[in-house]
């Protein structure tokens, strides 16, 4: 065993954080950290792999982030176990996939086209701010399925937000409108996700509107930074790796895959907590029942007992089993919103302003629970409005 005071939210603030949880994952796998009140720190893809899918012995129930979120309830479904996890995430499933994502496509790349046709034609803009920001909120708005204006104050609201997390009033803000939500779905459900987390049954009975607002909170707030994070991370490498823009260029077709080795490389979502319900040996190490454990996504996305030359950005790698969405029960409930996403990002800015140039001197990391990008300036040649 090994004692230190690795704190994960330090070192994904820095660029070269893949390299310093590679020294830490050399040294001992698995570590003892003193910050954060303690914790064990999972860096190899193995033990990390493992406690994600052994949910009866790494629980949820008592919080996923370390240190712990300022909310004052447990926040379902990633903050519980067995039966409540299935209870919320089962009926959600739907309201999330391939296929509603297939309807979805045109309504989210026209928001993309709009976003970009706000700074088009004036040669610069700041891709964080001005699109990758902007664009999950707008996203999840539609998956409401709320109208127009609606969707430009979720924009707004969640922007602010992603910047500012704790601020009481934006918060209070948002908790009005999915309150407004509620009522209206109470007396018209539809086939939408407020009307399905609504009607979701816990153990028999009905969710009570508190539980609701905890839910829909919930789910609208793992789809902001994560999502923003990732397609910034992604347009940074875009910029930095001439072949791979021009290769994305000359084949969108490669998107996707493109998108699963970024969100590898970035693993915007870096790191998650769980708690041990027993003692436990991992990875060699005996962890005491009720310890903390961080399960480092990123350490293990980077490790090279799973991804040859894992420091490689190789478009092309396959398989490539990363755990950016996580894996297990837990495994993320919007993948197939954020690959959408990042794969109409892609192409949308590839097509538009294929030439442009990231500022690296005014790039500026994004703080938070989450990694990737606050600011991204970038210059490119002006091009015209959608419309
Ligand atoms: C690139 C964008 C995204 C990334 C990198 C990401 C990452 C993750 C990860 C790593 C987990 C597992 C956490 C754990 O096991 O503790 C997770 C769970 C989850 N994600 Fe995402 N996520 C993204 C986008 C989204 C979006 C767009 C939504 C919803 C609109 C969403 C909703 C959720 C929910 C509800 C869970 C909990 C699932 C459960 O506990 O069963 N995520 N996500």
């Amino acid at each position: 065993m090994s004692e230190s005071s690795f704190d994960h939210l330090a070192v994904a603030a820095a660029d070269d954080a893949p390299e310093q949880l590679a020294d830490l994952r050399a040294q001992c796998p698995v570590q003892h950290s003193d910050a954060h009140e303690g914790f064990w720190a999972l860096f190899d893809y193995e033990s990390v792999g493992m406690a994600a899918r052994e949910t009866a012995t790494f629980s949820s129930a008592s919080g996923v982030t370390i240190p712990a979120h300022a909310f004052p309830m447990a926040l379902p479904p990633i903050e519980a176990d067995a039966p409540l996890h299935m209870q919320v995430r089962g009926p959600l499933l739907p309201r999330l996939s391939p296929k509603v994502m297939e309807d979805l496509e045109d309504d989210l790349r026209a928001m993309v086209r709009g976003l970009i046709d706000e700074f088009i034609e004036s040669g610069s803009a700041d891709l964080a701010k001005d699109l990758t920001i902007p664009f999950p909120g707008m996203s999840i708005g539609k998956l409401m399925n709320v109208p127009d204006d609606d969707i430009v104050m979720l924009r707004d609201i969640t922007a602010h937000l992603m910047q500012n997390s704790d601020d009481m009033g934006f918060i209070m803000q948002a908790m009005g409108f999915f309150q407004k939500l509620y009522e209206d779905r109470l007396a018209n459900p539809g086939e939408d996700l407020p009307s399905a987390i609504l009607a979701l049954e816990i153990d028999g009975t009905q969710v009570t509107n508190e539980e609701y607002l905890a839910i829909i909170a919930m789910v609208m707030m793992a789809g902001l930074d994560t999502t923003a994070n990732a397609a910034g991370s992604m347009f940074r490498m875009i910029g930095a790796n001439p072949e791979v823009r021009e290769a994305l260029i000359a084949d969108p077709a490669k998107i996707p895959q493109a998108v699963e080795e970024f969100l590898r490389v970035a693993t915007p979502l870096h790191a998650s907590g769980r708690t041990t319900t027993e003692a436990v040996e991992v990875g060699g190490c005996p962890v005491p029942a009720g310890d903390r454990v961080l399960l480092n996504w990123l350490a293990a996305n980077h490790d090279p007992a799973e991804f040859d030359s894992p420091e490689t950005l190789d478009i092309e790698r396959f398989p490539n089993r990363h755990y950016a969405f996580g894996t297990g029960p837990h495994r993320c409930l919007g993948i197939h919103l954020a690959r959408l996403q990042l794969k109409l990002l892609a192409e949308e800015v590839l097509a538009r302003l294929p030439d442009f140039e990231v500022d690296e001197a005014q790039v500026e990391r994004y703080v938070g629970v989450t990694r990737g990008l606050a600011s991204l300036p970038v210059s490119f040649t002006p091009g015209s409005t959608s419309a």
